[in-house]
């Protein structure tokens, strides 16, 4: 499988710089369609619930981050949760693959916390460089490792492990349990749960660096 708008980043996307909209970008017929158009890139019919969405916050402890990294936003629902948590000094990096997603992403989201590159997650460390980020705090991420071509799993879970400051956490949830054959032996064993209030269920597995 390939990745055809995968790109390294050319350039920054241009956000407006304003609040979060009033209503939330979760976007569930959306979603729908970029799962009819790709499935195993996107790899669910529905987005995250909020039982999930606050069990990522919870996991990553996003209220106490300064610098947060989402992969694989899709429609936005876990971006503004992770926002809404956020502190209003903290930032926040998207990585998107799918373009109609990130275009639906850049018309919902508005707070001039927030920023969206189109593109895949194996380029993380080069979108952190361009716009001169710090180490992440915390790195959530969707993507589906299970289906996704084995060297870019390889790739985005060596990046992860190597961005992520000494104490940080990387928060990945998924159906099926590859995520740990990539990233475990980068991070170590990680700790496992499953949010049943989600559909599917998924499994939540959190990592912590260790500290240097
Ligand atoms: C299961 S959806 C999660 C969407 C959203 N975060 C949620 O929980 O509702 C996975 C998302 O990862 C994106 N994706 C898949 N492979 C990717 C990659 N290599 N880099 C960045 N995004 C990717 C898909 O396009 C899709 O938006």
């Amino acid at each position: 499988m390939t990745e055809p708008t995968a790109q390294p980043p050319l350039r920054q996307a241009a956000l407006p710089t304003h609040t979060l909209k009033g209503h939330q970008p979760r976007g569930s017929l959306e979603f729908l369609r970029g799962f009819v158009r790709n499935p195993a890139q996107v790899g669910s019919i529905t987005p995250s619930s909020r039982y999930l969405e606050q069990r990522l916050v919870r996991n990553a402890r996003i209220s106490e981050a300064r610098t947060v990294v989402e992969l694989g936003p899709g429609t936005g629902g876990t971006t503004a949760a992770f926002l809404q948590a956020m502190s209003p000094s903290a930032q926040l990096l998207a990585i998107e693959l799918d373009g109609y997603f990130y275009q639906h992403l850049r018309g919902a989201i508005t707070d001039p916390r927030f920023g969206l590159e189109l593109g895949s997650a194996q380029y993380l460390i080069d979108y952190l460089l361009a716009r001169r980020m710090r180490a992440p705090d915390a790195i959530v991420s969707g993507i589906p490792f299970s289906t996704m071509p084995p060297l870019v799993s390889q790739r985005v879970a060596a990046a992860v492990a190597r961005v992520l400051r000494p104490g940080g956490r990387f928060v990945a949830y998924q159906v099926r349990a590859h995520v740990a054959d990539f990233v475990s032996p980068h991070l170590g064993p990680p700790d496992k749960e499953w949010e049943v209030v989600n559909m599917p269920p998924v499994r939540v597995f959190t990592w912590v660096k260790p500290a240097r």
